[in-house]
């Protein structure tokens, strides 16, 4: 499979990742199908991906008419057959689960064409794990995007045991395609940058847990002492509590490290639904008015 020859991408899952993966390949001038569970998440992936552009056309990024064209390239839909049939690449972009990853990807490899590319947006789970419920180990890789995607410039790829060079190279080209910097990095949990990223916020959390400060000040001491572009807390509550406690227990199993321990706070936010602004409230309430990520800026 060459990328010159790539028509159409599945993207399996609507939500944060997912939707955002959907519009740069359809932006990128691929047919693209985005598959969820539900239809309501499908809808709420197809309205995010419409406000986006939306507001790519206020800002004179993009006209309507080439907006309408990238919105028409996208099919939503909760039909893993017609969503996977005829693919060129599937991109997978599910709950950070081993089992749920491993089970939509055997059935993804019955479905799909041999030629097919398989590549996991997984944060952290083992690709060569996931590419061993294939028949295809050889055409799996991990294709790492961040978020949000349509934003964010780097894809972190991820070969698995089996992956061959040649399935590498076609991701590093499909992802230059799509307007992303790539870097190549091997098979660890959490690969290099929640690797980094993890038991920052993890202990940003901790910070918080024992009172040292309070969510704002913790913030505005990283973003104005550090320079981030935002606080942690900030940060979390974009990635979801749920995906950020997902990873630092997969990385606690993988390395056996208290540095990747997830804190009781943590545990207890997402056992309460606060997954962050996706569920409305996290360490902030975006019920209310939203804090901006550049307030200390
Ligand atoms: N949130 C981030 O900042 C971030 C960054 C990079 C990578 N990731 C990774 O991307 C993946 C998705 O994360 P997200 O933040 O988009 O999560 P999310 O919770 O926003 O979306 C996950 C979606 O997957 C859907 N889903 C569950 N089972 C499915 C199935 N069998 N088929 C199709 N869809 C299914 C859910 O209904 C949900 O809509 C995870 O592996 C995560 O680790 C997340």
């Amino acid at each position: 499979m060459k990328v010159e020859d790539v028509k159409k991408i599945c993207v399996m899952g609507a939500g944060l990742m997912g939707n955002g993966i959907a519009q740069v390949c359809a932006q990128a001038g691929y047919e693209v199908t985005m598959r969820d569970i539900e239809d309501r998440f499908v809808e709420n992936g197809l309205n995010t991906i419409k406000k986006n552009l939306s507001r790519g056309v206020t800002k004179g990024k993009m006209t309507q008419e080439q907006m309408n064209q990238v919105v028409n390239r996208i099919k939503g839909t909760t039909d893993l057959k017609a969503a996977a049939f005829n693919a060129d690449v599937v991109i997978e972009a599910i709950i950070e689960n081993r089992d749920l990853k491993r089970k939509v990807f055997e059935e993804l490899d019955e479905i799909c064409k041999p030629e097919c590319i398989f590549a996991s947006n997984t944060s952290s789970i083992s690709i060569t794990d996931m590419a061993s419920a294939t028949k295809r180990p050889e055409k799996f890789i991990g294709m790492h995007f961040f978020n949000p995607v349509p934003v964010m410039r780097l894809v972190e790829i991820i070969k698995g045991y089996d992956t061959s060079e040649e399935t590498y190279e076609f991701i590093d080209e499909l992802s230059k395609k799509l307007g992303k910097e790539t870097v190549l990095v091997n098979e660890a949990p959490g690969f290099a940058v929640n690797r980094l990223l993890l038991p920052f916020l993890l202990e940003a959390i901790f910070t918080l847990q024992e009172g040292v400060t309070t969510v704002e000040d913790l913030d505005k001491a990283i973003s104005l002492g550090l320079n981030h572009p935002m606080g942690p807390l900030t940060l979390l509550d974009f990635v979801g509590l749920d995906t950020a406690l997902f990873i630092a227990d997969y990385m606690y199993s993988e390395f056996q490290d208290s540095k990747y321990r997830a804190p009781t706070l943590l545990r207890k936010m997402v056992r309460a639904g606060h997954f962050g602004r996706k569920s409305g409230k996290g360490f902030y309430d975006y019920t209310k008015k939203p804090p901006e990520p550049h307030q200390f800026r």
